[in-house]
């Protein structure tokens, strides 16, 4: 039997993550070790290796088949825009990608005026203001604290995810549209899926009883 490769998103989406695997039976100690660098890990038992890497990358990953899983949010997923299949939704990670604002910034988005808008996700700010909305924005990329952008003046508004909401709220800032709903997803090579169908099937299969069970 060969070794099934799933890839994490560093950090606490990594975390989560292993909540949820193990209550289908899949564990691995050695990646919750906070001061370990380490970033590959194994469980020979089961015949499966963990990888942990930037969220942005697994998409990247998945699709050549460096790891036959991935589990990543669907803000990634989007963005990136790679080719694989999006299996099962865990429901966790949840937050909501907005655009959002000084309040002042809503005519401005009402009357489609070509305003700028500051993110960290072009490709779904593009989508949405191109394709959805029919405005001619221009898009301006950034790597993070995105809430900057409208309070310095580089943009009169930001795409961005909010989750509670905390950061808007103590910059001043308010969500102005909502794009869509986020969580975090379960990816699958599309070769690995049909070489290992049994194995990852099974899975699948396992991780949807546990999320239908939390739903209650
Ligand atoms: C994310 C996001 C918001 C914040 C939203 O930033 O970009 O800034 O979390 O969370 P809240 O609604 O609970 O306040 P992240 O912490 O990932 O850091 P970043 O500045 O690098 O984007």
């Amino acid at each position: 039997m060969r070794y099934l490769t799933i890839a994490l998103a560093k950090g606490r989406l990594a975390m989560d993550s292993l909540d949820i695997l193990e209550r289908i039976g899949i564990s691995c100690d050695e990646i919750r070790d906070k001061s370990s660098r380490k970033l590959i890990f194994t469980n020979e038992e089961l015949k499966l290796r963990f990888f942990l890497a930037k969220a942005n990358d697994i998409p990247t990953y998945v699709e050549y088949g460096a790891a036959d899983i991935g589990i990543v949010g669907k803000d990634t997923i989007l963005e990136e825009g790679r080719k694989m299949y999006e299996v099962v939704d865990l429901g966790i990670g949840r937050c909501r990608m907005c655009v959002a604002g000084p309040a002042a910034a809503k005519e401005l988005l009402q009357h489609g005026e070509l305003i700028r808008v500051a993110t960290k996700y072009p490709a779904i700010a593009k989508d949405y203001f191109y394709n959805k909305k029919h405005q001619t924005v221009e898009i301006i990329k950034l790597n993070g604290s995105i809430e900057l952008a409208p309070i310095v003046g580089l943009a009169e508004v930001i795409v961005d995810i909010v989750e509670t909401g905390s950061t808007l709220r103590e910059n001043g800032l308010l969500v102005l549209e909502e794009i869509c709903n986020i969580s975090a997803r379960m990816v699958v090579n599309e070769v690995s899926m049909k070489m290992e169908h049994e194995r990852i099937s099974k899975i699948i299969r396992d991780l949807k009883e546990v999320v239908r069970d939390n739903r209650g």
